[in-house]
């Protein structure tokens, strides 16, 4: 499972970076604007920045609706670099507008999933990526995880070659059940990768190992 990192944070984005074990970067509007990022040509610059810093995927999400709007987005964000991919929303001009991108050799996030229905959708229309939101379904006391397992068959069953990227994560227990469901991408906050390392019985035992080492100096 590869592991994204869901922020548009340059410092967390890095510290995510230096572990080593990040394949790439999704960011969506409401991260972007939390980091004060403002016009189309900071937008630009920002997602230019973080290609720079990370050598893998960065989902850059539209912010127009319609299908004229979308595909006229896409390729300005497409053209930054060539790791950023086309974030797109679940509605019915994103389906169209992916289609498009596909078409056209653009790689495309599918964005606001929230059903196998509209997963199938986005694998029909070429979507390089699909994002279920699981903690959002979750929060609606529905199982997220149960709906990464379902569409991980479903793509098995019928070839779909768009990778299941699991979004929305709150907490490392996310990480590791996407990890047994079979979702090929988790992107995360930089606290639930890091909530991995966490095991009381490592910081014992390192404790104690710390101990040992100076009787052994
Ligand atoms: O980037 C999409 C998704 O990960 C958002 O997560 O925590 O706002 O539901 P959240």
């Amino acid at each position: 499972m590869k592991f994204f990192i869901d922020t548009a944070n340059l410092a967390q984005i890095q510290e995510a970076n230096d572990l080593g074990i990040l394949d790439g970067v999704t960011t969506n509007p409401t991260l972007m604007a939390k980091e004060g990022i403002k016009g189309t040509e900071a937008i630009a610059a920002h997602y230019k920045t973080i290609c720079e810093m990370v050598d893998g995927p960065v989902s850059a999400e539209v912010l127009g609706t319609t299908f004229e709007g979308i595909v006229e987005e896409g390729k300005n964000l497409a053209a930054i670099h060539p790791n950023i991919v086309v974030k797109v929303p679940m509605i019915k001009d994103g389906i169209k507008a992916i289609k498009w991108f596909t078409d056209h050799g653009i790689k495309t996030n599918c964005t606001l999933v929230f059903s196998a229905g509209q997963a199938i959708l986005a694998a029909k229309a070429g979507a390089t990526f699909v994002s279920p939101f699981i903690g959002r379904i979750d929060d609606g006391s529905w199982d997220g995880v149960q709906l990464i397992e379902q569409i991980v068959n479903i793509y098995n069953t019928q070839g779909y070659m768009t990778e299941v990227l699991a979004a929305s994560i709150r907490n490392p227990l996310h990480i590791v059940r996407c990890a047994e469901a079979g979702a090929d991408v988790c992107t995360c906050p930089l606290s639930s990768i890091l909530g991995l390392l966490k095991h009381p019985l490592t910081d014992i035992g390192l404790q104690q190992f710390l101990t040992d080492a100076k009787a052994m100096q």
